[in-house]
């Protein structure tokens, strides 16, 4: 698997595997074929509820050989930090000991909401004590993340944003290049939305090179130099994913995908009032 160099020199594959949505009984087994047919780096997040049961299929894949700890590359979230800053603390050593782990690879500020100035000093803290190896934000528009680094001494290595074909984020990559801030993209699929597998211009890109559409799209995430998470929960999907390495896309490709850009989220605003709001409700359910 390629990797990527954070700007404090930590490696990211470039390629990893999601378990946003996938059901908590099916979420170990997920995670073990995931490894298995060769994905190494793991994200998932608090709030997606699945932390222990990605832990155990990280654990089985380790005790029964396929890869050692040091080859695998896991990332948590923190939702929305109340406060107080102990509490960011609290919440990182719960992830790591819910995963059954001693670190973690990547630790990221979920929202660009409440106190993230006191998750990042925890954040940063936790990194100097060995406990995070790389830290970041996600779902940060390019403005904000610009205000947080001019505010902190230490900047992210990583900002997780949506990134899919129809919302391409050109501009915004532009601006993390020059604060030297990785962009990992979230839903590179568009979960599908508006009919992304079985997109003409898309398939046809793909024929030639005997390639399916989520191969397209991944590929071409690569060549921008983009991390990406990919999600599936078969395993035949999960290879056909990884299996982008061989091929690469033409000039003309790329430009007939450029086209497909709609500029904005397949999903939401991250700051659209009732988003916010809906925000806000989760914050308070999951600190319960
Ligand atoms: N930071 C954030 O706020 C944030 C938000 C969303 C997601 N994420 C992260 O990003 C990861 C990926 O995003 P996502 O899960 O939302 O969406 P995604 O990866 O864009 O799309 C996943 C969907 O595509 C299907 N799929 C996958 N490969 C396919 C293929 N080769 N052919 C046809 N269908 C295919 C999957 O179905 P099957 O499972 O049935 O194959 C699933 O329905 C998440 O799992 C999570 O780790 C982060």
């Amino acid at each position: 698997m390629q990797t990527i160099k954070l700007n404090n020199g930590v490696e990211i594959p470039q390629l990893g595997f999601g378990v946003y949505q996938i059901p908590l009984n099916e979420t170990a087994e997920a995670v073990y074929q995931a490894i298995k047919v060769g994905y190494r780096l793991i994200d998932t997040a608090s709030i997606y509820g699945n932390e222990k049961e990605t832990g155990e299929g990280i654990k089985r894949a380790i005790d029964e050989g396929l890869v050692t700890r040091e080859e695998l590359f896991i990332t948590s979230k923190l939702f929305i930090l109340q406060a107080p800053e102990s509490k960011a603390t609290e919440t990182i050593e719960h992830s790591i000991h819910t995963m059954g782990l001693d670190y973690l690879d990547l630790y990221l500020i979920h929202q660009p909401y409440g106190d993230v100035y006191g998750a990042w000093r925890a954040m940063v803290a936790a990194q100097k004590a060995g406990k995070l190896r790389a830290i970041g934000v996600s779902n940060f528009k390019a403005a904000k993340m610009i205000e947080f680094i001019g505010l902190n001494e230490v900047k992210p290595q990583i900002n997780q944003i949506e990134v899919n074909p129809w919302n391409q984020r050109m501009e915004d990559q532009e601006w993390h290049e020059k604060f030297d801030v990785q962009v990992e993209a979230w839903a590179p699929f568009a979960e599908g939305l508006h009919d992304l597998f079985t997109n003409p211009v898309l398939a046809e890109i793909g024929e030639q090179y005997g390639k399916t559409i989520g191969q397209v799209v991944l590929r071409w995430l690569m060549q921008r130099g983009i991390v990406a998470l990919a999600k599936s929960v078969r395993p035949e999907r999960m290879a056909e994913n990884i299996d982008i390495f061989d091929f690469e896309l033409s000039k003309e490709d790329i430009e007939k995908i450029a086209a497909l850009d709609m500029k904005e989220s397949a999903f939401f605003d991250h700051d659209a009032p009732q988003q916010v709001e809906w925000f806000m409700n989760r914050m308070v359910e999951t600190e319960k």
